[in-house]
């Protein structure tokens, strides 16, 4: 299946490491030209540096998607490949505690970051998309927008990106601009197994992944990828559960 994405030109937030990375890795592949982008300025260079070594087209912006400054400067940098074709919102972050003991930092930050950090991106890239009548908005969410005891906060954010995708849909749809989201299950990613009780959650996880294993970034990778692609042109406004099909 030709994806046609050669030549298109994608950014990936939070592409130094993890989905994001493996996100990145899976466009370029496809021909893309990829913005390598994170608030981790080495990683980003890491990654680029990794696909360009492969014959690919990349670059790396260090920004911090919840400054408009360094949001500007990131689709400048873009101007590069010639402007923006495909926007990957994937930067997150978990705080995870119960409500009682979840600070206003925990709860700032988690939403700065998702939801805030989203929007100022998205806000930032429409306006080319707009343009070229042409367009693709991936949302990263989670399948804990279903709710998660002690994720308030990240399942409040990653509820909200869902409503941010149907709404953008609905809005772009005129232009040829689609919007969609993935809510990836649980991934082996180095945040995950950098959790507490790595080993304990993973097998929880998997008992309860009707497919019986652990997703790989590749997994999120591939279906980022399709929905990206011309192939996915009349899907808008859709969640793609990526869980091993685990829904509850
Ligand atoms: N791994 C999972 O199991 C899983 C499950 C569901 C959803 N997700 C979501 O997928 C996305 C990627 O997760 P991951 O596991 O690869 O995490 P990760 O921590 O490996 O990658 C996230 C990246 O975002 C970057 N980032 C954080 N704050 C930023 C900011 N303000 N500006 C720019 N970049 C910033 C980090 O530096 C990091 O490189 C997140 O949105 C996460 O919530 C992950």
């Amino acid at each position: 299946m030709d994806l046609e994405l050669k030549d298109k030109t994608a950014i990936v937030t939070g592409s130094a490491r993890g989905l994001g990375a493996a996100t990145a890795r899976r466009l370029a592949q496809e021909g893309a030209r990829v913005v390598v982008t994170d608030i981790d300025g080495e990683g980003a260079e890491a990654t680029a540096k990794e696909l360009a070594g492969l014959g690919h087209r990349a670059i790396a912006v260090r920004a911090d998607i919840t400054s408009g400054a360094d949001v500007d400067g990131l689709v400048a940098a873009a101007e590069e490949f010639g402007g923006v074709d495909i926007l990957v919102n994937n930067a997150g972050f978990p705080r995870d505690t119960l409500l009682t003991k979840m600070t206003d930092t925990d709860w700032d930050s988690v939403i700065e970051v998702i939801l805030k950090g989203s929007f100022l991106v998205t806000r930032a890239v429409m306006p080319q998309l707009i343009e070229r009548r042409w367009g693709r908005v991936v949302n990263i969410s989670s399948r804990s927008y279903l709710g998660n005891p002690g994720q308030a906060n990240y399942s409040s954010a990653k509820a909200g990106i869902l409503g941010f995708t149907r709404a953008l849909a609905a809005e772009q749809g005129r232009y040829g601009i689609t919007v969609n989201a993935v809510a990836p299950g649980f991934m082996e990613t180095e945040a995950v197994r950098s959790l507490d009780h790595y080993e304990k959650i993973r097998e929880k996880a998997v008992a309860a992944q009707p497919l019986r294993r652990t997703g790989q970034p590749e997994d999120i990778a591939d279906a980022v990828a399709f929905l990206a692609s011309e192939r996915a042109s009349f899907i808008t406004g859709e969640t793609l559960h990526v869980t091993g099909g685990r829904f509850g």
